[in-house]
């Protein structure tokens, strides 16, 4: 099991702990099990990235983490507290902590308001500084976003993607988290600015220490970007490690697959809720139905969370095997 601390970094504080958490969802077509048995950490300013196909419980795990969503069994921890009990005691201490920037960077803004008001909202809401104060850090901001100091008076639809989700990042930074939710932040974008979007989370997260939960259903991206990667499956975690090792290494045979299908489209791993959708074995392994590398043990016993060297885990029977340790 990883634990805070361990891994490449020593000596690091645990920010954010997830330990067996369970969501489950009652639809009209029966339970949905979104998550499951989910544990993973995040340090302080390390950039963890969570991946996996359509329907995998990526943006359940996001909406758990920003209290969104309450877990069925499982606990939360940020800073050693449950979430629960800080959003009960401190909720504004949480909201500034945790931050959020989602896939459509239009749905956040409000239409009737002009960009500098959009950037200044958290900073009134949390009432930080005077008017003049405010307007400063307005433009400190855009500038660490890159927004030309122009498009202050301009509305949402006045900009493009970019631009809007370029908005959205200077208001999840205007109270400086410690924690920054990015759920496919650059899905939606032009290709041609997705790059350039990604790359500003990374300056920034670097430049201020903050971590970061980046959620991609793009193996690549998530390499690119990630101290650490967590793919998951069928709302399960499979497998966890450092994001080149487990590119480079796969423990699982998902992530072999999210790799294979990369390589041959470029990028995409697929999409579609296949991953839901399986005839899952009873007792045995979720990925079963889809695994080359099936063994009969697969169907009869469910592979729980084994660590497989310090800061590396994953649910499957043959990782030994295909690490070859
Ligand atoms: N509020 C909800 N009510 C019912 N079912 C839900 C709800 N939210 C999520 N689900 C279901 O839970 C499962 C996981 O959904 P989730 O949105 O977390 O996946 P995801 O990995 O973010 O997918 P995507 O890549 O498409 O965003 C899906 O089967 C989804 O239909
Ligand atoms: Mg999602």
């Amino acid at each position: 099991m990883l634990g805070c601390g361990g891994g490449r970094r020593a000596a690091v504080t645990c920010l954010l702990e997830l330990r067996g958490v369970d969501k489950t969802f009652f639809t009209d077509r029966g339970p949905v099990h979104a998550v499951r048995q989910m544990s993973m950490t995040i340090e302080a300013g390390e950039v963890v990235g969570l991946v996996g196909e359509s329907g995998s419980g990526k943006s359940t795990v996001a909406n758990l983490v920003l209290g969104l969503e309450q877990p069925d069994a499982g606990r939360i921890r940020f800073r050693g507290r449950d979430i629960g009990d800080w959003l009960a005691a401190e909720s504004g201490a949480y909201r500034q902590a945790v931050q959020a920037v989602f896939q459509h960077p239009f749905q956040a803004l409000d239409r009737r308001k002009r960009v500098g008001w959009l950037v200044a909202e958290p900073l009134v809401i949390h009432r930080r500084g005077s008017s003049r104060q405010r307007a400063e850090r307005v433009e400190e901001l855009m500038a660490d976003v890159n927004l030309d100091p122009s498009l202050v008076d301009r509305y949402p639809h006045q900009l493009s993607g970019g631009q809007a989700q370029r908005v959205n990042i200077a208001r999840a930074l205007a109270l400086e988290p410690s924690l920054l939710v990015c759920d496919e932040p650059v899905s939606a974008l032009d290709v041609s600015v997705q790059a350039q979007i990604l790359n500003l989370l990374l300056e920034i997260g670097r430049k201020r220490a903050m971590a970061m939960l980046f959620i991609s259903h793009s193996l690549p991206v998530v390499r690119h970007l990630s101290d650490r990667t967590v793919v998951m499956y069928a709302g399960i975690a499979v497998e966890q490690g450092p994001g080149g090792e487990v590119s480079d290494r796969p423990a699982h045979p998902y992530t072999q697959l999210l790799i294979s299908a990369a390589s041959m489209t470029g990028d995409d791993p697929g999409t579609g809720r296949r991953a839901m959708q399986e005839a899952v074995p009873p007792q045995g392994c979720r990925f079963a139905p889809r695994c080359p590398m099936v063994i009969d043990r697969c169907a009869a016993e469910e592979p729980g969370l084994e660590e497989l060297y310090e800061g590396r885990s994953s649910r499957c029977w043959r990782s030994h095997e295909f690490l070859d340790i």
